[in-house]
């Protein structure tokens, strides 16, 4: 998420600027939130950073770092709460980079989350009033997650740990006892896959000198059938033990229908990789979204919260409105899960998608269902979409939900050419919302009212649906 803030700190500062250096513990009025979820405050007339605090908290931070004129810091301990807090049930609270607001009740986080989205709104368009609605909450607080990543690294003994990354560190991991935002079964599958690793004495990939092998292991769980993938991803080929896990881990751990193994010798901490292997099972596992049978291959993007997955599409269907006469165009559609959804109340459904195999996975499922009014298509948006507006393909409604980034220039002016009455925009990430959603305002949309949905308890990232009427 971006670091832009939410507020801009009002609380006057005597003290000169630069006066407040890293490593310093200073006290903190928390006066707003920024767009990341951290509080905002203000230290030597700079704004100043804090994780872990909400607006209204009193609290001492720890500065860590300064950046971009900016002072980064954690909170250490409050003085006088802005918001109550509660005991966090995770052990790993304050350490990990995941669940930073697991000590609010959700009550409060969804009001913070509808605060960053009003924010990033009236920052890009002062003038426009927009309704941002309730938060909606989109199924359990906890075990959500049906896809994980765990890092390999070492523990101050040497011995191997399969965890989480450390807040703010790229290079330094801990060790994860439980994971509550993860199920249950993957939490099984990562402390197997541990203790392989230490039985076979295998080392864990440094990613400061780029030395071992063992990178990370990605979980995949499907909510409705308990179905688990897991991809070992290595920075070698070869490596002790793999016949061991190939047979052992699907043997006592029998929720593993998938188990792959990825080769990645790249430097960067990326989840790339260059081969993937099936060692056991099949190649994807079985989910369900509503009535939709969903194949979930290694690469595909499948929403991250199932139960959440399906309450995002219900509140994309209301806001869409359709009648059963519309030419709807999804685009980024992934694995096709919003024109499958849609599909029963569109005339024609036309969704374009970059990755290969989401799209074989999309027109399986729409075979599977008999949809004949319903095809997939690959290709990059940027490039196609253009091509599309030249040769005068028309949509009635399109439905956007593209990568944080939001939507490329190039797509955006090809859609205002395009000139569908509705266009639904699906986001991941506010900040690129609004500047896209200002962008279509100044070229004849009218703005209706944000949605915002939780598919991420305990952190702070926000999915909203916002429409767009010609
Ligand atoms: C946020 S996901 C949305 C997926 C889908 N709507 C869903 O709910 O499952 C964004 C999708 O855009 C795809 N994507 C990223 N860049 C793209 C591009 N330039 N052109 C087309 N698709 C792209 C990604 O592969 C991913 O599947």
């Amino acid at each position: 998420m971006s670091d832009t803030t939410a507020h801009d700190s009002g609380i006057a500062v005597s003290a000169p600027k630069g006066a407040v250096r890293p490593g310093m513990i200073v006290p903190a009025i928390i006066d707003g939130i920024a767009l990341d979820g951290r509080g905002v405050a203000s230290a030597s007339g700079r704004q100043l950073l804090v994780r872990g605090a909400l607006p209204g908290d009193e609290v001492d931070a720890r500065v860590f770092r300064r950046r971009g004129g900016r002072l980064e810091a954690t909170c250490v301990s409050v003085r006088r709460e802005g918001f109550p807090r509660r005991e966090p049930r995770c052990a790993h609270t304050g350490q990990c980079g995941g669940c930073t607001w697991q000590q609010w009740e959700p009550g409060i986080q969804h009001e913070m989350k509808r605060r960053m989205v009003r924010e990033a709104l009236t920052r890009a368009m002062p003038d426009a009033a927009i309704e941002v609605l309730p938060v909606v909450a989109a199924g359990p607080e906890f075990g959500y997650r049906n896809k994980m990543e765990f890092t390999f690294g070492k523990d101050e003994t040497g011995a191997v740990t399969l965890g989480l990354h450390r807040a703010g560190r790229f290079d330094a991991t801990f060790d994860v006892k439980h994971c509550w935002i993860a199920p249950e079964g993957m939490n099984a599958v990562r402390a197997w896959v541990c203790e392989w690793a230490r039985r076979n004495a295998l080392v864990p990939y440094d990613p400061r000198r780029f030395g071992g092998a063992l990178r990370h292991l990605v979980l995949r769980e499907a909510a409705a059938t308990g179905e688990v993938m897991a991809n070992l991803v290595c920075a070698a080929g070869e490596m002790a033990g793999l016949d061991e896990l190939s047979e052992g881990l699907p043997k006592e751990l029998p929720q593993v229908k998938s188990l792959l193994f990825s080769v990645n010798t790249r430097r960067g901490d990326t989840a790339h990789a260059e081969t993937t292997v099936l060692l056991s099972g099949r190649p994807a596992i079985s989910e369900r979204i509503g009535d939709m049978e969903v194949t979930v291959s290694p690469v595909s993007f499948l929403q991250t919260n199932s139960a959440g997955a399906e309450r995002l599409y219900s509140v994309v269907g209301e806001v869409a409105g359709l009648s059963g006469e519309e030419r709807v165009l999804d685009l980024y559609c992934g694995i096709g899960l919003i024109g499958t959804w849609l599909a029963p109340r569109a005339r024609e459904v036309v969704g374009l998608e970059q990755v290969p195999s989401a799209v074989h996975d999309a027109n399986a499922m729409r075979e599977r269902l008999g949809y004949t009014h319903v095809q997939f298509r690959q290709g990059d948006a940027e490039v196609v979409l253009p091509a599309w507006a030249d040769r005068g393909e028309r949509f009635d409604v399109v439905i956007v939900d593209p990568p944080r980034a939001g939507l490329h220039p190039k797509v955006l002016a090809a859609l205002v050419r395009m000139s569908p009455r509705v266009i639904v925009y699906v986001s991941c990430n506010p900040v690129t919302l609004a500047a896209n959603v200002a962008d279509l305002s100044s070229s004849g949309y009218r703005i209706g009212a944000a949605h915002p949905v939780d598919l991420f308890p305990h952190t702070p990232h926000i999915e909203t649906v916002v429409r767009l009427e010609k």
